[in-house]
């Protein structure tokens, strides 16, 4: 065992010491390291104060305490050994005074001997540093600018001296490094930090002594990263489309806008809303705040409009604001059917036209789109009209052979249009055509040859028989007159025989016959209309 054991001889006390023990020869001091174990020398009075061992036990030689003074070494009576009596704490009797000095008594009798003896207690490194806790809670701001410094409670270490805390040791990290503060370590910030990319720190400081070896002790900080509202929310897209089929319900749902915002709490509290839009949309559609639901509250109609763009905010809680925009495109529905227009009808046509002869002109529109709006028209009727598509959505409505007054003097033509749409739309249009008439008939008599047999001596004007021939054209080119052709009966003009009533086809005796005379003859009546020609 190695012991420092300092040595003075203090032949020449103080004046207190003398004043109180005049009796003293000397006191004697040692100096060695706490925590030695019992029994262990500390040093030896006989060598140091010139005793004479053989008398220490006849002189009965102590080691006196005065009071409550507790006696910290033993004499051996036979060599004057002083040996630790018990454990000796430094730090439990001294804490961190630089010097640690305990006071005994050395007692001699026969004579009254006393002598001081100073027991100097050297540090060893029994103790490692300490933090308060083993657990530091610091909460900074994401805000917090670089060089901000945030202390950290010293670690204390009961030694002394070189065997106190001398240096720390902060886990490597980003963002912080170790500085110094007035009874404090610091951490300050060498990196900013920012909460949504690392939240918590944990960060294991080390003190340390100047021990060898070094003894230690750590503490763990835990940073939370405080939010600062510096996120702005940030929508899914930038541009978000919807197709929306007209005549929607109110309150369908078009689309749902979403934005996040990486802050917390209120900072990170997106509520949305519309941005600058017009009246109209407005009043056509609504954007839940919480939700980001976007509603239709009314019905669009497509061939009204078909596009709207509405610009939708989105906003923390703080009012940092971002902004996207929203495009609803309105899908066609069949909702419209075609509608037949007649431009240009010839009526009546005559009843002489030639086959494919274009009596009108027809337009069908239909206000949907794409296959919504092709639209096929046809006539679905035996009738001697067709449609021959002209250009784009004319048709012309043209004859498909001879007409006929007398047969058919009026058509009603249903004409009707149908959309590709599923389901399709129609819709249908009735064109009256009347068919003029054209002198193209000529009178027909019923009968070859008419016979009439009359009495001799018949009066004059006496009806003797009615001729009757029928044209089936429409007024005066059917309407029928009657006369004679000229010629002789006995050398006197028929005229002088007989007459026909030009309407009614009546023929009358102009005279009175004899039999005698002629005993018949015949007379040619014409029959003609009244057409021109
Ligand atoms: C055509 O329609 C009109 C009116 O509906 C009707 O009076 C007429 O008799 C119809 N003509 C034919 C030939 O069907
Ligand atoms: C009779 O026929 C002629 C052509 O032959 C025509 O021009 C005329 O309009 C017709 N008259 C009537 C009353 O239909």
């Amino acid at each position: 065992m190695l012991l420092i054991i300092g040595l003075t001889l203090q032949s020449c006390a103080f004046a207190l010491l003398l004043i109180s023990f005049d009796f003293a020869y000397g006191d004697v001091s040692y100096s060695f390291p706490e925590e030695m174990r019992r029994g262990s020398v500390i040093g030896n009075i006989v060598k140091d104060l010139g005793l004479e061992p053989s008398r220490l036990s006849a002189r009965k030689a102590r080691i006196d305490t005065d009071g409550s003074d507790k006696r910290y070494c033993d004499l051996n009576l036979k060599n004057g050994d002083l040996t630790a009596s018990g454990r000796i704490d430094r730090e439990g009797l001294c804490g961190d005074k630089a010097s640690c000095v305990l006071k005994q008594e050395l007692m001699l009798e026969n004579p009254l001997e006393l002598h001081r003896i100073s027991l100097h207690v050297q540090d060893i490194n029994d103790n490692s540093p300490r933090f308060n806790k083993d657990l530091i809670h610091i909460d900074i701001s994401e805000s917090a600018s670089k060089g901000a410094r945030f202390p950290i409670e010293e670690a204390h270490d009961a030694d002394i001296g070189k065997y106190s805390v001398q240096t720390y040791n902060l886990q490597s990290n980003d963002n912080f490094i170790l500085g110094v503060g007035t009874n404090s370590v610091e951490l300050v910030l060498n990196k900013e930090l920012d909460r949504e990319i690392l939240k918590e720190i944990n960060l294991i400081l080390t003190a340390l002594d100047g021990g060898s070896p070094q003894r230690s002790g750590t503490v763990v900080i835990h940073i939370t990263v405080l939010d600062a509202n510096d996120n702005v929310p940030v929508f899914s897209q930038a541009v978000y489309k919807a197709s929306l089929p007209e005549n929607s319900q109110p309150g369908t749902v078009v689309l749902t806008v979403s934005a996040s915002d990486a802050d917390e709490g209120l900072n990170g509290e997106v509520t949305y809303d519309f941005g600058h839009i017009s009246e109209d949309i407005r009043s056509m559609f609504t954007i839940d705040h919480k939700t980001g639901d976007i509603k239709v509250t009314t019905t669009v109609d497509f061939e009204t409009a078909s596009l709207f763009e509405l610009r939708v905010t989105a906003k923390d809680g703080l009012g940092l604001t971002s902004y996207a925009k929203v495009i609803i495109d309105v899908s066609d529905v069949n909702d419209n059917a075609p509608v037949i227009y007649l431009k240009s009808l010839t009526n009546p046509i005559p009843e002489n036209v030639s086959s494919g002869t274009e009596v009108g002109i027809i337009n069908v529109q239909d206000r949907d789109s794409e296959n919504n709006r092709q639209v096929r028209c046809s006539i679905h009727q035996n009738v001697p009209f067709k449609l021959v598509p002209s250009i784009k959505n004319y048709y012309s409505l043209v004859t498909t052979g001879q007409l006929d007054r007398e047969l058919v003097s009026d058509y009603n033509i249903t004409i009707t249009a149908t959309d590709e749409g599923s389901p399709p739309l129609s819709s249908s249009k009735t064109v009256q055509l009347s068919v003029a008439d054209i002198n193209d008939n000529p009178p027909v008599f019923e009968e070859q040859s008419y016979s009439a047999y009359v009495t001799e001596n018949n009066k004059p004007g006496s009806t003797l028989c009615s001729v009757t021939a029928r044209d089936p054209d429409w007024r005066q080119n059917g309407t029928v007159i009657y006369s004679l052709l000229p010629g002789e009966v006995n050398g006197a003009p028929v005229s002088s025989y007989l007459s026909v009533n030009g309407d009614t086809g009546v023929i009358r005796a102009v005279r009175s016959f004899d039999y005698e005379q002629f005993r018949s003859f015949k007379v040619h009546v014409m029959a003609r209309d009244n057409g021109s020609p």
